[in-house]
């Protein structure tokens, strides 16, 4: 996509990556995404919100020379990962006089990552204005949208809010103003589950923070801008309350089929109980849809066989997984099968995930192929969850 100007002398000059399928080595990317960087023309100086990921500089550069940008008087960091700020580099060179305008703690991961000098920046604290001339920017700190120096800017005169990683989505689209609003927030709900769901406490501060800002748009780093600022930020209220919903996550890995017996008898147990289940198989899931399904469930099963006496080392990175990221579930269980012994499937599986503050279910463990003792095991497991889903009032 080329530029595209979002409100006068406010313009997107970013780059659409439609091909990009993992981001980060580890998180898949179904839809593509974007690097969104943003041009702001003041009457007396220019500023550039953030760049892009290295490799689409071309394109960032392109669009500011198809916009006849002949001087950036400031570069706007946002956030130091380098999908945002790998371009500032090359923007330096193409413009010297710039400067990088950031706070400290992201000045300093900008020195060591990009090894920008120190006389390039210029440090500013939450709350401070600078003036470009009839528009102004201000910057609000909101750190842990993704890492801890991350923040926003505020364009006060045309009320748009700079978020950054903070409200955006992987998505690739032409349709950058117009977006379908559900998919979008679907693959926002993917981002925030994947990078910032382990910081939900913090979060919620920001985003009552934000909401004292008149917001006409947000506009963030990755897939479209929101002219309805409040469908996203309704979105993030859900995700970040305590609150959670009638929904069990089962994620099983099955050697033999014994584990994979009983997963679906639990299944099926707790759907004709009324709890709802969404059901994962370790080999086969997409990590996004996963990490997006523990955002708002009560209760997670881990189902393993017992190999080299432990967790199926399938089920040991899905544990970490899910203890690293700190999803708000309050029950956890385990279902799993064993030849030798089975004694350190359970506290194995607590040692993994202290990150969690739930209940544990006593475990259902089947000696070898699952026999009528153990289908009973897990209709009580079954009753259990029913049980606590109820005492919480989610049933
Ligand atoms: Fe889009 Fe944390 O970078």
């Amino acid at each position: 996509m080329a530029y595209k100007e979002i409100r006068k002398n406010v313009y997107f000059v970013g780059a659409i990556d439609w091909d990009r399928a993992l981001f980060d080595e580890l998180i898949p990317l179904p839809d593509g995404t974007s690097y969104n960087s943003y041009l702001v023309i003041g009457k007396e100086k220019t500023a550039l919100i953030d760049t892009v990921e290295p490799g689409k500089g071309d394109t960032l550069v392109e669009n500011l020379l198809k916009l006849s940008v002949d001087k950036i008087d400031y570069i706007i960091s946002n956030h130091a990962e380098q999908d945002h700020s790998g371009t500032i580099p090359r923007i330096l060179d193409l413009y010297p006089d710039a400067k990088v305008v950031t706070n400290p703690k992201c000045k300093g991961f900008l020195k060591d990552l990009l090894l920008i000098p120190e006389e390039k920046f210029i440090e500013v604290k939450d709350g401070d204005e600078l003036p470009l001339g009839e528009k102004t920017l201000k910057f609000v700190y909101t750190p842990w949208v993704h890492w801890p120096e991350t923040m926003s800017t505020y364009l006060v005169e045309d009320k748009i809010m700079f978020t950054c990683d903070f409200f955006g989505s992987h998505l690739a689209t032409s349709h950058y103003l117009d977006p379908d609003y559900n998919k979008v927030i679907e693959d926002a709900k993917r981002y925030y589950a994947e990078i910032m769901m382990p910081f939900r406490a913090i979060i919620k501060k920001n985003v009552a923070k934000i909401e004292k800002y008149e917001i006409e748009i947000i506009a963030p780093s990755h897939g479209p801008v929101y002219t309805e600022p409040d469908i996203i930020i309704n979105a993030y209220k859900d995700w970040i309350s305590d609150d959670v919903k009638n929904e069990v996550i089962i994620a099983y890995i099955s050697m033999h089929g014994s584990v994979d017996k009983m997963v679906h008898h639990l299944v099926a147990a707790l759907i004709e109980k009324g709890v709802h289940v969404k059901l994962f198989n370790l080999i086969t899931m997409d990590l996004g849809v996963f990490a997006m399904s523990l955002v708002n469930a009560a209760t997670i099963i881990m189902g393993t066989p017992e190999v080299l006496a432990g967790l199926h080392p399938a089920a040991v990175y899905a544990t970490f997984l899910v203890n690293a990221l700190r999803p708000k579930v309050k029950f956890a269980g385990l279902v799993g099968s064993y030849g030798w012994s089975g004694r350190t499937l359970l506290n194995q599986f607590k040692a993994l995930a202290p990150n969690l503050k739930v209940d544990i279910f006593e475990p259902v463990l089947s000696r070898g192929y699952p026999v009528e003792t153990d289908f009973r095991a897990i209709d009580k497991l079954a009753e259990e969850i029913f049980k606590k889903h109820s005492e919480i009032g989610i049933i």
